[in-house]
């Protein structure tokens, strides 16, 4: 598992861990005393959060419940370079509080792997802007610090635009 520190965004590794006090890599964070600081920034290991691998998909896009319209990461505007998302409803975004904000917003390859993160900071919307030249499909994925990673599903660009034509002012066909 992997676990970013909430102060300073650095992500630590169970299996390689890189924490001082002896602690072995591979070693359980249950095994782990709750004394030990990130050594980055010092900061409790108790305000350590789980990144999440286990994507949570909505079951229909046309019905979501209410979590699943907190949480789905929405694209506000797509180009053929860049895409700009927020998590939630523009109208009303998810909450970006102390105890229960998005962490993080991904852009994922349709390998599932990341091609870039941006770390949202406690009070600041969870918007972000993704340069997507070169990717005929992607993914956005966001992290949530108490309801795990969620997911868009593979977002072809072509098939967005020929679906959103008002969205439409910088792609030709
Ligand atoms: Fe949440």
């Amino acid at each position: 598992m992997r676990f970013l520190c909430v102060n300073c965004w650095h992500i630590y590794d169970e299996a390689l861990w890189e924490i001082d006090d002896g602690i072995e890599p591979g070693t359980g964070i249950d095994e782990i005393s709750q004394e030990v600081h990130c050594p980055s920034c010092d900061g409790s290991f108790e305000d350590f959060s789980v990144i999440e691998d286990e994507v949570i998909y909505a079951e229909n896009m046309d019905k979501l419940t209410h979590i699943e319209r907190e949480h789905m990461p929405r694209i506000i505007h797509l180009d053929m370079d860049k895409v700009e998302v927020c998590v939630g409803e523009e109208e009303e975004m998810h909450p970006s509080g102390e105890d229960h904000r998005v962490t993080a917003i991904y852009l994922i390859d349709d390998e599932g792997h990341i091609v870039e993160e941006v770390f949202i900071m406690m009070d600041e919307d969870p918007v972000a802007e993704f340069d997507i030249s070169g990717l005929d499909d992607f993914e956005i994925r966001a992290s949530c610090s108490q309801h795990g990673l969620w997911g868009t599903g593979l977002i072809n660009v072509e098939e967005y635009h020929r679906e959103h034509p008002e969205d439409d002012n910088e792609f030709e066909v």
